[in-house]
């Protein structure tokens, strides 16, 4: 069955899920959506997209699509996942999902009632180190996980333009990185739900109306708990995004480099476990992790399954992210049982 894809924006993400999908068997790249004529037209070229709409309700009522990648500022992400949703288009968004976890909320409400998937997309969960970190964890080899430490943090370095704006972006370092580190916190956990949120959360390096600064507290419901950093223009971190260490009862974790370091503890040697990916890679962020999310999504639709991360996993992060700045606000530990 061939996929008929739209995308809305046509910045850097949308071009890189424009790849993914020329790169995947039967998907047809039909149309684009944008209210910038002239990088709409470029982005059409570049991909040899037929159809081109100023705005989601022009595309919806022309249909003839079958799945829609969101990938606009983020204030949009709720309103154009919602549209298409309702009428019965697959959507796969950009994180953060939603500005908050209300919008996120009505996000999973409209796709539960249409039946139409809704993919959240938390790309690190396929990255192939991280898929073999999660493997890990799951053979026992590092026993339960009791604690994780992680952060989303640009070194020297933040974006500009609509990111550090609230009425787009809503959110700062915290909603754009540390969402990441949340979600791959939370993946290799193996998904537990968040008991409660302590944060402190701040405006150091920029001038914005948004965050660039935080250190998050979260408890899991399986007794674990993680601490997340994410920033902009810190001056060190100690690893390329996303990187997380994971302590384990019986060993000690890590992404980025990837490795496991397991003590034994009568002899008193540690033995490490390197599944030799590259110590620094050449692309931090490959296409080819973008090229399985993609991949993902399309097989969820062809084999009518729910995709992961989809609607439940990008929620829990909002609800994170809203603990986090309320708790940042009150000054307090915020429960979220
Ligand atoms: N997962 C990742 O690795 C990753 C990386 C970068 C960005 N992102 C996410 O992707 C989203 C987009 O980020 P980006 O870096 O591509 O931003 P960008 O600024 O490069 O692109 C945003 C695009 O949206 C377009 N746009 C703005 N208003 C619009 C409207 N009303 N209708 C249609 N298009 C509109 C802009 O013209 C632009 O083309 C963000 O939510 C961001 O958090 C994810």
């Amino acid at each position: 069955m061939t996929i008929r894809m739209a995308f809305t924006g046509t910045g850097h993400i949308s071009r890189v899920h424009a790849r993914a999908a020329q790169a995947q068997e039967d998907v047809e790249l039909v149309a684009i959506v944008n209210h910038r004529e002239e990088s709409m037209a470029d982005f059409a070229a570049q991909f040899h997209i037929a159809r081109q709409y100023p705005n989601i309700e022009a595309l919806l009522a022309d249909g003839g699509v079958d799945a829609l990648s969101v990938n606009t500022p983020n204030y949009l992400h709720a309103p154009q996942s919602i549209a298409a949703l309702q009428a019965g288009v697959h959507v796969m968004v950009e994180k953060p999902m939603a500005l908050n976890a209300e919008e996120a909320l009505a996000m999973q409400r409209a796709s539960q009632a249409s039946g139409a998937k809704l993919m959240v997309a938390h790309c690190w969960r396929f990255d192939e180190e991280v898929s073999w970190l999660r493997a890990q964890v799951k053979s026992g080899q590092l026993g339960d996980i009791l604690r994780t430490k992680g952060h989303g943090v640009h070194v020297n370095w933040g974006p500009g333009g609509w990111f550090t704006d609230a009425r787009y972006a809503g959110g700062g370092a915290l909603a754009d990185m540390g969402i990441h580190a949340i979600d791959v916190a939370r993946c290799l956990l193996g998904d537990p739900q968040p008991t409660s949120v302590y944060a402190r959360i701040s405006t150091d390096y920029t001038q914005g109306d948004v965050d660039d600064s935080g250190t998050i507290w979260i408890n899991w419901a399986n007794g674990a708990s993680s601490i997340i950093e994410s920033g902009w223009w810190w001056p060190h971190a100690d690893g390329p995004e996303a990187s997380t260490q994971l302590y384990g009862r019986r060993g000690w974790g890590q992404l980025f480099p990837t490795r496991l370091e397991i003590p034994d503890r009568e002899a008193a040697t540690v033995s490490t476990i390197d599944p030799g990916f590259p110590p620094v890679r050449e692309d931090h962020c490959p296409q080819i992790m973008y090229d399985r999310q993609l991949a993902h999504f399309i097989n969820c639709i062809r084999a009518d399954k729910t995709p992961v991360p989809g609607a439940a996993e990008g929620l829990v992060n909002m609800r994170i992210v809203d603990a986090a700045l309320e708790s940042s606000r009150n000054g307090s530990l915020v429960s979220l049982l």
